[in-house]
This record gives structure tokens, C-alpha cells and sequence, in this order.
């Protein structure tokens, strides 16, 4: 079993990486932490970088999956090489480049790509946001799949993943107390389906609603509140046609919690009465 203790970071392809960035910076409300060689390094809390935007495709997405130790990474090689998933060791560069110590890279059986990573760097300085979004933290991403069922029990039978809830076929996921971390969603190809930010309150919530609607950022979704998770939510469509979502008040679950199997419905994702402009949320 590989034991995942965080969820660090998302690297993006993108067709115009200036304006990317002044999106992030100006829009989200990101800080941008570093660029070297055509890549550029953004926060939204303690983390070294939370996402990379580089210069390339904007279907090239690869997230990143802590592992404790040096020894769990090398396990976790054999885990996957004995599953028979094929998995590269990351090169020297290309960890300078993640800003981590080491890492391995494999598919899911979807295709999406994923980094396996061991101690990503922490930053020495507290975030300073470029706009007061009130952004907590990166807290968890949607990925796509084409057979959701197939890959849960990827997920659950060879890291510890486990889903607390359904909707439909996809499974809100996570690795520790927080309701989900990965979730998955229906379609038919692979990809990072949204970026989720936590931020502190409502009232976050509601000011990124009024700023990002005057701006004529297209809202896809909210605002609402997931019966799922508990939380509060509001998604948007950021460059390259990325979903990036604010929500607050995500609830923690314990070991008691049973998953819960909701039907595959606009209800489903949001209790309020929002109805999602988002493909892989939409039941029509
Ligand atoms: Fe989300």
C-alpha cells in the first residue's frame, strides 16, 4: 500500500503563459513565488508552489502526490512496477525543476499523469497574496476518467485512497481526514478536471463572486454549497479552459464515516439550486 500524506502541486501546459499568470496573480489570487526556464511558480499558502504554468500544451497536466521518505518512494516503485503500471524515476533536473528531493512518474489507468513525490520544499516565507481572495490553501482536484469504477479501485487498491461519497460513478476521494483530496469525473479522456482552493469564509465566497462577475470571468458553477463535503463553492473558468474553484467549509471525516451513494443529478452537487455549467457535473 502507498501511503499518500499530501497533495502538492499541479503543472499546467498553457498556450499563453503571460496571461496565465497575470490571471493567477490579478484574478485568483496567487502569488507568484519564482520563474526559471519557461516555468512559473505560483501559491495560495505554505507550500513552495501549489501550481507551474510552463509554455505548451494545454492538455499536458501532471499532478503531484506526496510520499513521507525516500524509502516510501522506492517502495512505492516496486508497488507499481509489481501492479504493472509503468512508472519513470524522475532525473535530477527534473526534481530541481518540481522542487522536491525525488520523485517517480506513472499514468493512471485513464492516462493522467502523476508525480510521486518526496519532501517538496516548504517556503521559509508565509504567503503575501496578489489580491485578498482570502485563500487558505490548495486543498484537492477533480481528474477525469473514463471508467470511474476501474479507477477507484486503482486508486483504493494500491494507495491509501478510499472514497467517502458518490455521486454517480464519481468518487470524492481522499488519504486523510479531509473529505476528498481526488475526485473523479465521467468523460472520455484524461486531464485535471478542476482546482480547488480553500478559502476562510462565505463572505470570500461571495466578494470573488461580485470581483470575478464585473471582470467577466465566466462563473461555471455556484454560488452553492455541495451536500457532499459541507462546503460552500464557487467555480470559474480560468485560461486554457481551466475550472478553478473557491470553497470553504469542507467537512473532516473520521473513521466512522460511511461513504454515502447520491444519485447523478444537479442536487447532487449543489443543495442550494445552482446548476453547474461544467460538463462532467452535469446531468443534461
Ligand atoms: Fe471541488
Amino acid at each position: 500500500m502507498i501511503e499518500i500524506v499530501d497533495i502538492r502541486y499541479c503543472r499546467l501546459g498553457t498556450a499563453d503563459l503571460d496571461s496565465t499568470v497575470a490571471f493567477a496573480t490579478n484574478l485568483i489570487g496567487l502569488e507568484e513565488v519564482d520563474r526559471a526556464d519557461g516555468q512559473v511558480y505560483l501559491r495560495g499558502d505554505h507550500r513552495d508552489h501549489n501550481i507551474c504554468y510552463f509554455e505548451g500544451d494545454p492538455n499536458d497536466h501532471t499532478f503531484g502526490l506526496e510520499v513521507e521518505t525516500l524509502d516510501a518512494l522506492d517502495a512505492a516503485a516496486t508497488t507499481l512496477q509489481a501492479a504493472g503500471i509503468d512508472m519513470r524515476r524522475g532525473s535530477d533536473a527534473e526534481a530541481v525543476a518540481r522542487r522536491v528531493m525525488g520523485f517517480i512518474n506513472f499514468k493512471d489507468p485513464t492516462g493522467n499523469s502523476v508525480d510521486l513525490v518526496v519532501r517538496p520544499f516548504h517556503s521559509g516565507r508565509r504567503y503575501f497574496p496578489s489580491r485578498d481572495a482570502g485563500i487558505t490553501e490548495f486543498s484537492h482536484i477533480g481528474i477525469k476518467t473514463d471508467d470511474a469504477a476501474r479507477d477507484e479501485k486503482f486508486w483504493s487498491g494500491l494507495f491509501n485512497i478510499r472514497a467517502n461519497d458518490r455521486i454517480g460513478d464519481a468518487a470524492l476521494m481522499s488519504f486523510d481526514k479531509v473529505h476528498h483530496r481526488i475526485a473523479l469525473f465521467p468523460t472520455d479522456h484524461a486531464g485535471i478536471q478542476h482546482i480547488n482552493f480553500q478559502v476562510e469564509s462565505i463572505d470570500d465566497i461571495m466578494r470573488s463572486h461580485y470581483f470575478l462577475t464585473e471582470r467577466q470571468v465566466q462563473i461555471r458553477f455556484g454560488p452553492g454549497r455541495h451536500p457532499t463535503s459541507g462546503a460552500m463553492f464557487l467555480y470559474y473558468e480560468g485560461p486554457d479552459g481551466m475550472t478553478y474553484e473557491y470553497s470553504s467549509g469542507v467537512r473532516n471525516v473520521d473513521a466512522d464515516w460511511r461513504p454515502r451513494q447520491l444519485p447523478f443529478k444537479d442536487e447532487s452537487f449543489c443543495m442550494w439550486g445552482a446548476r453547474p455549467n461544467i460538463p462532467e457535473f452535469s446531468d443534461n
